[in-house]
């Protein structure tokens, strides 16, 4: 080979590289691509150095030294442009992702049912002027039973019923207690409702759990009568059901009231046909309630000569049974997601 052959191959040589960067669409491809344009012509040529002329030798190797970093310039400067571009392209791709935007907010988590109706129950009672207060779910003997007319000796303090507690109090066992605290701290006129959990020392089956909810109410004003107790409970049941309910009114004995009712509504798990929930009779007593005792108002700071008032005692729980549809307590208080109501659907739909 002579100088002007060895000038030809060189020309071909960066050609040939021109034409593989063009090709290569990645930094794998274009090392590939320079190896092999290096490794060709080029690197024979260089070994049979010998071929050239003597004089020539010297000129030819700096030639094909120069050509080769010439080659190995280009496949630098390729690299370097496809570097870039991928990163362009990267930095494209996560300008649609900002990660200091807040996250798009799902409304997680739903109300269990008898959160829905307590809810339902509240606000109706709030548009009626009434004010939603609590208690204390670890009670005296003195709120839970004496101020409520309850004498020592009443099947009511049989510690059956009763979870006492080591320092003499006990967990309550009914949402009562609220009505003789709230006397004290609002007196007369008045009216509240009071939600709150309830505990029993109770065998538990369909109808019945050592943890349930109650809504107590309480209205007192002058002149209160037992029509004022029917119309009222009339319009809660007519609200919460958004129909008219089929119930009746018993007499109940009750020692805080005076005279004490029984209010019952015909079981919506059977239709009132009779079934475990119902205890077979069709009827669920859903409403107790009566005119306020004397001895009540008294303990709670009222003149029973001057006030009278109405009070009742709703089971939220057994609500939301009939409500939603749930024929066993026990679903209620299980970590059994049918029964959830979703904030948006307040009325839920009917559970098996
Ligand atoms: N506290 C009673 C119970 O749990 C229910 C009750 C009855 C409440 C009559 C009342 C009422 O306010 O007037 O068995």
């Amino acid at each position: 080979m002579n100088l002007e052959a060895l000038e030809q191959l060189l020309q071909d040589t960066k050609a040939n590289a021109e034409q593989a960067i063009a090709a290569a669409d990645s930094i794998d491809a274009l090392r590939s691509a320079e190896s092999k344009v290096l490794k060709g012509p080029l690197a024979d040529a260089l070994k049979n150095i010998k071929q050239f002329d003597a004089a020539d030798r010297g000129r030819a190797g700096q030639s094909i030294n120069a050509a080769k970093k010439d080659v190995q310039m280009l496949f630098a400067d390729a690299q370097t442009k496809l570097m870039s571009a991928d990163v362009a392209s990267e930095r494209k791709k996560s300008a649609d992702f900002d990660p200091t935007l807040p996250p798009p907010l799902k409304r997680r988590g739903a109300f269990h049912p008898v959160t829905a109706v307590q809810r339902e129950v509240e606000r109706l009672f709030r548009g009626l002027g009434f004010a939603v207060v609590g208690g204390p779910e670890m009670e005296t003997e003195f709120y839970n039973f004496e101020a409520l007319n309850i004498p020592e000796m009443h099947p009511a303090r049989d510690s059956q019923d009763t979870f006492w507690l080591t320092n003499g109090w006990l967990l309550r066992t009914h949402t009562s207690p609220c009505q003789v605290r709230a006397m004290q701290r609002f007196g007369p006129p008045m009216r509240v409702i009071a939600p709150g959990r309830c505990f029993r020392y109770e065998a538990i089956d369909a109808s019945h759990e050592n943890t349930f909810f109650q809504l107590e109410g309480l209205l007192i004003d002058k002149d209160i009568s037992i029509a004022h107790l029917i119309a009222f409970m009339k319009l809660l049941l007519r609200q919460v059901f958004q129909r008219d309910v089929e119930v009746r009114l018993r007499p109940g004995f009750f020692p805080f009231v005076e005279p004490g009712f029984e209010l019952d509504m015909s079981c919506a798990i059977c239709d009132g046909k009779g079934c475990p929930t119902c205890k077979r009779s069709g009827w669920v007593e859903i409403l107790p309630c009566g005119m306020v005792h004397p001895n009540v108002l008294r303990h709670g700071g009222i003149d029973p000569h001057e006030y009278t008032g109405f009070a009742f005692g709703l089971g939220l729980t057994r609500l939301a049974m009939m409500k939603y549809g749930v024929g066993d307590i026990r679903i209620l208080n299980s970590g059994d997601l049918r029964g959830i109501v979703h904030p948006d659907r307040l009325q839920g739909e009917r559970i098996a």
